[in-house]
């Protein structure tokens, strides 16, 4: 090879840090930023909101952080009952730790990391995630459900079935949130999640069924899809684009041209996206770095076994594409169930992330594995340099 290329093969090499399951200090997230700006990664990912913590201060509707960003116990390990899904995340057999968790980013403290990231070549991409995963947020705000339930932060890991109402006043509540989040952050992107809401509430809620046969629609779940476009139309009119994870289009592709991050490889989900003319970031379940490296034999516990470092360098972002022009990269995830603190956090992320930021500057010209093998132990070197451990080699 004759040096590296000026011109990254993709322009989104991301890494999403879930700071609402677990709470990550303002430090070790700008550390992240260092290690991303060494290894040339160009997206940071923050997922602000979900049903055990909310963590982007608002003016505006202060008991998110007042109540949201605090619960009062965490499960200890895995759930009972894991794989059971038809149960409430709460009804299994859980042990609890009742030490309470939490805390939050003050705006201010979030411009600094914008600006701290700008420097070093990042972007940081916000996510509000909605209409699900909106549980943190119901317990602050009762009315933000379509019946006005007390419930408290999630305390366990799973899918909540309580989410936000989609009718004007829960789009209400989601542009006053994302008036700020414009205002503090500079991506051009604004991420609204999307993922894994339930529909059960909306089912059987008189308010939701007349809204559905008001707009026409046949099922309650497209209620999913036109809320969305809603969404979407007021990011395009702050000057930003929506992108979600693959259930946003899963009743079809909303209004607003959005930008599908496709995690559910299972599903085809950037097959599918592409094929729509949907463009695509790729965030499938190999680069789940929640995941164990490999089996999970001997390692930490983990949500899964995952992929090991030979598996994720040989991964394809190109792959099961119809149109390689709707490939915007990949990102890799580092959901914080598990991962209750920075060093676990290094542990799991690296050295697989090294992986992930070479597939995304260099594409399919990168080095053979053996010799990213050999370059290896000075990188991490570099890395340790910014404070940042790695799962031994
Ligand atoms: C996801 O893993 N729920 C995007």
């Amino acid at each position: 090879m004759s040096g590296p290329p000026h011109t990254p093969a993709l322009p989104w090499r991301g890494v999403m840090l879930d700071v609402a399951r677990h709470f990550l200090p303002i430090g070790e997230v700008r550390r992240m930023v260092d290690a991303m700006a060494l290894l040339r990664l160009n997206a940071l990912h923050l997922h602000l909101t979900d049903d055990q913590g909310w963590r982007f201060e608002s003016k505006s509707w202060p008991r998110l952080t007042e109540i949201g960003a605090w619960r009062d116990a965490t499960v200890v390990g895995r759930p009972g009952n894991y794989t059971d899904w038809s149960l409430h995340p709460e009804n299994h057999l859980n042990t609890y730790s009742r030490v309470r968790h939490g805390g939050f980013y003050t705006q201010a403290e979030l411009r600094d990391l914008v600006a701290y990231a700008r420097e070093r070549g990042v972007t940081v991409v916000p996510e509000i995630d909605m209409p699900g995963h909106m549980r943190a947020a119901r317990a602050a705000y009762p009315d933000l459900g379509y019946e006005p339930t007390a419930l408290g932060v999630g305390r366990s890991w799973g899918i909540y079935p309580e989410v936000l109402r989609v009718d004007e006043t829960g789009l209400a509540f989601c542009t006053d949130i994302l008036a700020e989040v414009v205002d503090v952050f500079d991506a051009p992107y604004v991420h609204i999640g999307g993922d894994e809401c339930p529909k059960v509430e909306w089912e059987a809620s008189p308010v939701a069924q007349a809204q559905r046969r008001d707009l026409g629609l046949s099922e309650v779940a497209d209620l999913q899809r036109w809320f969305t476009g809603r969404i979407a139309a007021y990011l395009t009119s702050c000057g930003r684009r929506l992108i979600g994870w693959d259930e946003i289009i899963d009743e079809g592709v909303p209004d607003g041209d959005p930008v599908v991050m496709a995690w559910r490889d299972w599903t085809d989900a950037a097959g599918r996206a592409t094929r729509a003319g949907v463009d695509v970031v790729q965030a499938p379940s190999l680069l789940y770095f929640d995941h164990a490296c490999g089996t999970g034999d001997g390692e930490p516990l983990s949500i899964a076994p995952g992929a090991d470092l030979a598996a994720v360098y040989a991964y394809d972002p190109y792959a099961g594409l119809s149109d390689p022009a709707h490939l915007l990269g990949l990102q890799a995830q580092l959901w914080s169930e598990y991962i209750p603190t920075a060093d676990h956090l290094w542990y799991m992320a690296f050295p697989r992330l090294v992986a992930v930021a070479d597939i995304g500057w260099y594409g399919a010209d990168r080095p053979p594995y053996e010799e990213f093998l050999a370059d290896l132990p000075g990188r991490l070197e570099a890395l340790a340099d910014l404070g940042i451990g790695h799962r031994p080699l």
